[in-house]
Parts: C-alpha cells; sequence; structure tokens
C-alpha cells in the first residue's frame, strides 16, 4: 500500500488484511516493552492544519511504537490559499527527510492533491480531509467493532449482518462518510439517522438507509450505534433551532440509552459533546467502546504506517508477532 487516502481504495478483503495486521499490534501494546523495531530510521511528520488531540497524539504514539522519528507541524488557519500553504508547507517538511506525510487539512481531497501532485515523495495518510474523509478512523471503528463481537477469534472476519446506525450531523461527518463505505465493504447494514438539514444532498445513492426518528432506531436495537459529534464550527448557518432542542430529538440521553439492549454498542469518535448528542449515562456504560476507540486507534495507525512504509517493500517485520 503506496498511501491510505480513502476507504474507497480498500476492498473487503485489504479491509480484513488491515484489522488483522492491527490485532498483532494491539498484540505488542500488551507487552512489557510495547516497541517494535519495524520503522527503525524512517521519519513520519504529522501534518495538522486542523485542530485535533486524539488523532494527532494516536499517530505520534503509533509511529514511536514502531520506532520511528517523529516530527509534527501544527498550523492554525492561513491566509494563503490552500493549495499554496500546503504544498509550501509539505514540500518544506519533506526536505527535512520524511518517509510518511500524516496530512489533517480543512480541504476535502487535500491528502490526494498532496500524494498526485508530484510535490514530494513521502507515503501519504490521510488523518481527515474537510467533511470528505477519515480512513483510520472508519479502521478503529470496525476493528473496535469486530472485537466486542468475536474477541481473539476475530482475525480474518468482516462485519457480515451486522447493523450500525449511525446518528447526528452526517452532513459536516467525514468519519460517517468513512465509516458508511467501509463498514458497507464489510458487509454490515448501516442506516444513517439525521434532521434532514444534516443530510448530505446525493445520500440517496449512498449504500445506506435513513430513519428521521431516533427512537425508531433506538427501538430496532442495532447491534452498534455510533453518535456522531455537532460540528459546530463547520456550521454557517442554522441547521436546527437550538441547542436543547437538538438533544431532546437527535441526543442518545438516558431514556433512550435505558431502551436500547445491553449488547448493543456505543460509538463516538471524540471529542464529545456530553449532554448534546450522547448523555454520560450512555457515554459511560458498560456498553460504551469510547475508550476502547482510543485505543484501539493506536493499533490501527501503527499497521496503516506499517503497510505505507515497510508493507510495500516486503521489509520482514523484525520482532513481529507470528
Ligand atoms: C473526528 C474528526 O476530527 O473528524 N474526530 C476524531 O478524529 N477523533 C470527529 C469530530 O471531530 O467530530
Amino acid at each position: 500500500m503506496r498511501h491510505l487516502l480513502s476507504v474507497r481504495d480498500l476492498d473487503r478483503a485489504a479491509a480484513v488484511g488491515i484489522l488483522d495486521i492491527a490485532e498483532d499490534m494491539a498484540e505488542v501494546a500488551g507487552r512489557a516493552v510495547p516497541k517494535l523495531p519495524t520503522l527503525r530510521g524512517r521519519t513520519v511528520a504529522n501534518l495538522f492544519f486542523e485542530d485535533s488531540t486524539r488523532t494527532r497524539l494516536s499517530f505520534e504514539a503509533a509511529a514511536k511504537r514502531l520506532s520511528a522519528e517523529v516530527i509534527t507541524f501544527s498550523a492554525k488557519g492561513s491566509s494563503v490559499s490552500k493549495g499554496e500553504s500546503l504544498k509550501d508547507t509539505a514540500q518544506t517538511i519533506a526536505a527535512m527527510g520524511v518517509d510518511a506525510i500524516v496530512l489533517r487539512h480543512s480541504a476535502s481531497g487535500a491528502a490526494r492533491v498532496l500524494a498526485e501532485s508530484g510535490w514530494i515523495d513521502a507515503a501519504v495518510v490521510n488523518a481527515g480531509d474537510g467533511t470528505h474523509e477519515h480512513p483510520t478512523q472508519a479502521l478503529l471503528d470496525a476493528f473496535s467493532i469486530r472485537a466486542r463481537l468475536h474477541g481473539p477469534g476475530s482475525r480474518g472476519r468482516d462485519l457480515h449482518g451486522v447493523r450500525v446506525t449511525i446518528v447526528g450531523d452526517i452532513l459536516h461527518s467525514r468519519v460517517a462518510r468513512s465509516n458508511v463505505w467501509l463498514l458497507s465493504s464489510l458487509g454490515a447494514r448501516v442506516t444513517l439517522v439525521a434532521p434532514a438539514t444534516l443530510l448530505p444532498v446525493g445520500v440517496g445513492a449512498w449504500p445506506v438507509r435513513v430513519l428521521h426518528d431516533l427512537d425508531d432506531a433506538v427501538d430496532e436495537g442495532p447491534d452498534a450505534i455510533m453518535m456522531l459529534r455537532v460540528q459546530a464550527e463547520r456550521m454557517t448557518a442554522a441547521y436546527f433551532p437550538s441547542e436543547r432542542e437538538y438533544g431532546r430529538v437527535w441526543g442518545l440521553d438516558g431514556a433512550r440509552f435505558g431502551r436500547l439492549p445491553a449488547d448493543t454498542m456505543v460509538l463516538h469518535p471524540g471529542p464529545m459533546n456530553r449532554g448534546l448528542e450522547i448523555s454520560t449515562a450512555a457515554a459511560d456504560s458498560a456498553a460504551s467502546l469510547v475508550l476502547s476507540q482510543v485505543a484501539n486507534g493506536v493499533s490501527i495507525r501503527m499497521a496503516v504506517l506499517y503497510l505505507v512504509l515497510a508493507g510495500a517493500s516486503g521489509t520482514a517485520m523484525d520482532g513481529f508477532p507470528a
């Protein structure tokens, strides 16, 4: 794998393969010294043009556990046009000698532009491009669901027939888009639940079913329910009357959570707006995968960095568990 730009580049076999490598990486995390020498001498640059806590730290932890060097660039919005500032920054960093660039950018398509422009020679991993995609988030979500369903017997399995309901601000969510495509490649049945104002035009062409009532969706008792953050920073208009109203109609409050089957998994990509799209009762429950998602994110990013930096060249995985 040369780059990871979109989950739409992954078929079922490729996606299951990444999840399986991440299983091996998760075993490393349980060791006394949770580190592999695999990427020794390689440099990974985190290029973050948008704010992030967990994704940036997770990529950093993943690179370090594979013994790579890590350099990190964080930039807030710039007045320079996005193409130019991305090109200049990427070329500057690439000139320092980097093997992979992990890019988060507010422009949809930025990662593909960087990978295919010829500006740089490094592998590119998309860590979120505008409202377009967030491939490693979808991979870690699929990994978390698979691990909860099958435990140590997860290897080689997809999510055939698993019913996943994604709720909330679909319009602004790259997490939702990546999940829709990846979950359907893995055989899951995806339902979206959102106010009409927060559904993208063209959702009719997605491999999903759409509901407009969260109570109906809860009463179906899905296998997993994924609550999305209300992405206020991307909202340029009034998409709903008030936060109070949103929480009442579209939030996983205590009452709705109480009606879900006890084994329905609750996911949220973070950061959570507690009391808005998700209640503390749901977020901190035994059904919640929120902290597993964070832990599994490191294993997924180790797998992806391994594949883009060592996988293609056939480099042996020194110290890699059998
Ligand atoms: C997501 C993102 O940035 O797209 N967060 C994350 O990566 N954990 C979702 C969000 O910000 O709501």
